[in-house]
């Protein structure tokens, strides 16, 4: 009886596993352009030749292709991507491969630590540098998403300034000055070479300025219409954040906006996503837990700003929109 019992539950571990193979494989394929080699039927050496890989790991990698239905053997010993619909597009066009490769590049091996960490006592460090890249191409996929929440607020406060904490790419900001060519936008990001990117990639946009700072350090020139900060609210220690609020909320003019985007974690319902977010960023000595329901209704109190409302944005990662307006 008791084997019968190991026996299903070695096979349920298995089964419940089987979907890794698909993002790995989706994952591998993302990072060496293997699904764009192979988009006409082709040889396996024609590819490992062609972009100078490994043969025998391309071989299995080609084999496992067609085992899950990414590849197909087309005769001749050629290969074709295959369900190309399923699979991510190649690297460089906002492409959803970024989020397997984040995943696997960070979040695995991440979580795997954990054993290492908690007998250990320690935390990982995380390397903003090498990651951030990568983070904020992921972030931009949320954009789609949030943008017509924030939009049809900006619409409603009609505002001249606008400042975007931690702006990553200027995603956000781009497609905002686009809509609102008389408001002008400035995007806050401490990492350089984010801030690179961010500046190539607005350069054409005359009512945008980039600024490569620390939010501690920077003070807006006059009052602000409104303050945005979208997923930074986990770079932020927990014992400051009620003052990054109170910073923030002094910023704003009376009647002016807050706009944040983050996921929530903590609520009975959160979903397993938001919850194992947490586990990632209390990996590391420099992030921190996501923010609770009541955190920001709080913060936002206490620095004189009203909580208007709270939107989702993607239910499964129990990611939100919160608004707030300046008391006056
Ligand atoms: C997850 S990304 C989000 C980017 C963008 N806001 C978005 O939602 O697509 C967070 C960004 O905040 C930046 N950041 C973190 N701490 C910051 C600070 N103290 N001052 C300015 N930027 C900061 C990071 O470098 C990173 O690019």
């Amino acid at each position: 009886m008791i084997d019968v019992m190991k026996m299903f539950k070695a096979r349920m571990y298995m089964k419940r596993n089987e979907p890794f193979l698909y993002s790995w494989h989706a994952y591998v394929g993302y990072e060496l352009d293997l699904f764009k080699a192979f988009d006409r039927p082709m040889t396996k050496f024609d590819v490992s030749d062609a972009l100078q890989l490994d043969e025998d790991l391309l071989k299995q990698w080609v084999s496992i292709g067609v085992s899950i239905g990414h590849l197909k053997e087309m005769g001749r010993e050629r290969y074709k991507t295959w369900n190309a619909w399923k699979l991510p597009k190649p690297k460089g066009n906002n492409s959803s491969g970024v989020l397997l490769k984040e995943m696997m590049e960070l979040h695995i091996p991440t979580l795997l630590s954990y054993p290492d960490m908690m007998r250990n006592q320690e935390r990982l460090h995380y390397d903003e540098e090498k990651h951030a890249p990568t983070v904020a191409e992921t972030s931009r996929l949320l954009e789609v998403l949030a943008l017509p929440k924030i939009t049809r607020r900006l619409k409603e406060t009609h505002a001249n300034t606008v400042v975007d904490i931690g702006c990553g790419e200027g995603g956000y900001i781009k497609k905002l000055a686009e809509r609102f060519p008389n408001t002008h936008f400035t995007g806050i990001e401490i990492s350089p070479s984010v801030t690179k990117i961010a500046k190539v990639l607005t350069k054409d946009n005359k009512n945008i300025l980039i600024e490569n700072a620390d939010l501690w350090q920077y003070k807006p020139d006059e009052p602000l219409d409104m303050v945005m900060m979208n997923n930074v609210i986990h770079y932020i220690d927990l014992e400051k954040r009620q003052e990054l609020f109170n910073e923030l909320a002094s910023w704003i003019k009376e009647e002016g906006m807050m706009s944040i985007i983050t996921p929530i974690a903590g609520d009975s319902d959160s979903p397993p996503f938001a919850n194992v977010f947490n586990s990632f960023f209390s990996s590391f000595d420099n992030l921190y837990r996501l923010p609770e329901r009541e955190e920001l209704a709080k913060w936002g109190e206490q620095a004189g700003l009203e909580l208007l409302n709270i939107q989702t944005v993607i239910k499964e990662g129990g990611w939100y929109v919160v608004h707030y307006k300046k008391k006056s």
